[in-house]
């Protein structure tokens, strides 16, 4: 082999970059999302990398959390339409078992929802009963695994029988992370996970993603931009429906391309 023909093959396999392209855990091409009439989300390109953490930031009512719901089929409960394409592993998601897509696509919102009424432990398993699972021992071992993979089993194993809503705001918010946890799912949809809490929780929330991305594909909503920053691999900036600019975290808050994205991440609006 020549060397030119070796070069050719290399980049075959690798990419230009030469780094080894691996294929997205999600993938938006010229997707689109509508509330009727009203065009919510324009010609959005995205790919997410399995097991890295995406940064989605930009001014309230740029579609954040309209482009989080598509993604595990809620758009649609909120009576949206989508066009074009969103996969998850390559297949398309609005053509997947929207049942599947939610075991495999979890949540968490802006305010810790605990099942108030339900003790910690089963509001731990609360969406993993849903999904048929009742073998009572089974139960206690993923009742522990998922609290301590939430970072919580600690402040909450002799007081497993308590209310979930008898713990703090922050604790709340590591219940949920558990209780999504428990489902064993592959993508972790988070918006806003840490803007009702103080900051010695947001630390702890963030020290957490930090931990989930071994094992998750993160994809998290914030108006923080300190929160991006620190947290994320790629960070996403939308405005208005478009997404302005994607790129590395480092790169978007070192060197951003757009003068919208710079004005946005010093702080000149938003
Ligand atoms: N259920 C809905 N019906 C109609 N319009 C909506 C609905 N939810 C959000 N929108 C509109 O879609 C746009 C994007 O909203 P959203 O995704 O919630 O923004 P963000 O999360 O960035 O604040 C906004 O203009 C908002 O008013
Ligand atoms: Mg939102």
């Amino acid at each position: 082999m020549s060397n030119e023909e070796i070069k050719s093959a290399v980049i075959a396999s690798t990419g230009t970059a030469g780094i080894v392209q691996q294929s997205p855990k999600i993938s938006a091409k010229d997707f689109c999302a509508y509330f009727g009439k009203f065009k919510a989300l324009n010609n959005i390109n995205i790919d997410v990398p399995e097991k890295k953490v995406v940064a989605i930031i930009g001014p309230s009512g740029c579609g954040k959390s309209t482009f989080l719901r598509s993604i595990n089929r809620m758009h649609e409960v909120v009576g949206g339409t989508i066009t074009g394409s969103l996969t998850l592993d390559g297949e398309e998601i609005m053509k997947s078992d929207a049942v599947m897509i939610r075991r495999k696509i979890g949540m968490v919102f802006q305010k810790p929802n605990p099942f108030p009424t339900m003790s910690i432990f089963n509001n731990v398993i609360a969406g993993y009963k849903l999904n048929g699972h009742h073998n009572k021992k089974n139960l206690a071992e993923i009742v522990e695994k998922s609290l301590r993979q939430a970072a919580l089993w600690d402040e909450v194993k002799d007081k497993l029988n308590k209310s979930g809503a008898d713990i703090s705001g922050g604790q709340q918010q590591r219940l949920c992370i558990a209780r999504t946890i428990a489902i064993n799912p592959e993508v972790i949809l988070m918006d806003e996970p840490a803007s009702a809490l103080d900051p010695i929780s947001t630390a702890k929330i963030e020290e957490l993603i930090f931990e989930l991305k071994k094992d998750y594909t993160i994809v998290i909503v914030t108006h923080n931009t300190q929160q991006a920053a620190r947290v994320s691999d790629s960070t996403a900036f939308f405005y208005m429906g478009e997404l302005i600019e994607y790129s590395g975290t480092k790169k978007m808050f070192t060197s951003p391309e757009k003068k919208q994205t710079e004005d946005y991440i010093t702080g000149r609006f938003g």
